[in-house]
């Protein structure tokens, strides 16, 4: 099955997590756009929700869709959040940030009762560091960061946009796309990066997912934490 069916499906399996009333935190990526999309459809037929969005292009998406929108000011405590991920191991460890929007996702994800996480196949790894490790950090510090990032072994590039210019994201600040090849201690580099003056936030998202829905082939694999 394409990726593209499985991100679906995994999106319709998330839909039963969602209950009448409740506050949803909305993922951000090409895997929460599936969900952001059936859930305006749900919302059509008149479920009642009121969601947080982890990025303005998901805000767009769910305005656009009739999705009533809220904010942490107004809910700092959420109910169920749906979201994708770059990848995720046996222990649904995450990296995320592909999109961009690893810092308000981690905010929204920090905030939830009930984080899901929805994948297509390709996205299990048996290691994390496949896909290059997002670290956002201010401006000013990029050069400092990176450096110190490139001791500690990673290839490190500076995202740009399609004209070239650094990306910026919805907070205004940059993304370092760390290289570190297999991640085998992934609790204490995500410590290292926390600990660098100037990283805002980094894409390893550890002890955070209660549940991965995984889409493989026709199956629904469902992984529990805590
Ligand atoms: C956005 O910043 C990311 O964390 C996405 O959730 C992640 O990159 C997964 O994106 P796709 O669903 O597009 O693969």
């Amino acid at each position: 099955m394409a990726h593209e069916q499985e991100k679906e499906a995994a999106a319709r399996a998330s839909l039963r997590f969602v209950k009448n009333g409740q506050i949803v935190g909305l993922g951000t990526g090409s895997t929460a756009a599936c969900f952001i999309q059936l859930l305006g459809e749900l919302v059509k037929k008149g479920l009642q929700v009121r969601a947080i969005p982890s990025s303005d292009r998901s805000a767009e998406q769910a305005a656009g869709l009739g999705i009533p929108l809220t904010t942490l000011n107004e809910f700092p405590e959420i109910d169920v959040t749906v979201d994708g991920a770059d990848e995720f191991d046996s222990q649904m460890r995450l990296i995320k940030g592909g999109g961009g929007a690893l810092l308000r996702e981690k905010i929204v994800a920090s905030a939830t009762k009930q984080y899901v996480i929805i994948a297509d196949a390709s996205k299990r790894v048996p290691v994390l560091g496949k896909f290059p490790l997002p670290v956002e950090v201010i401006k000013f510090a990029q050069p400092v960061v990176e450096r110190k990032i490139r001791t500690l072994g990673a290839q490190v590039d500076v995202r740009r946009d399609s004209a070239g210019k650094p990306y910026l994201t919805d907070e205004n600040n940059y993304i370092l796309d760390c290289r570190f090849g297999q991640i085998s201690d992934p609790a204490s580099l995500a410590r290292e990066l926390s600990d660098m003056p100037g990283v805002v936030e980094h894409g390893l998202f550890i002890g955070m997912a209660n549940l991965v829905l995984l889409a493989q082939g026709n199956e629904i694999v469902e992984l529990r934490g805590q």
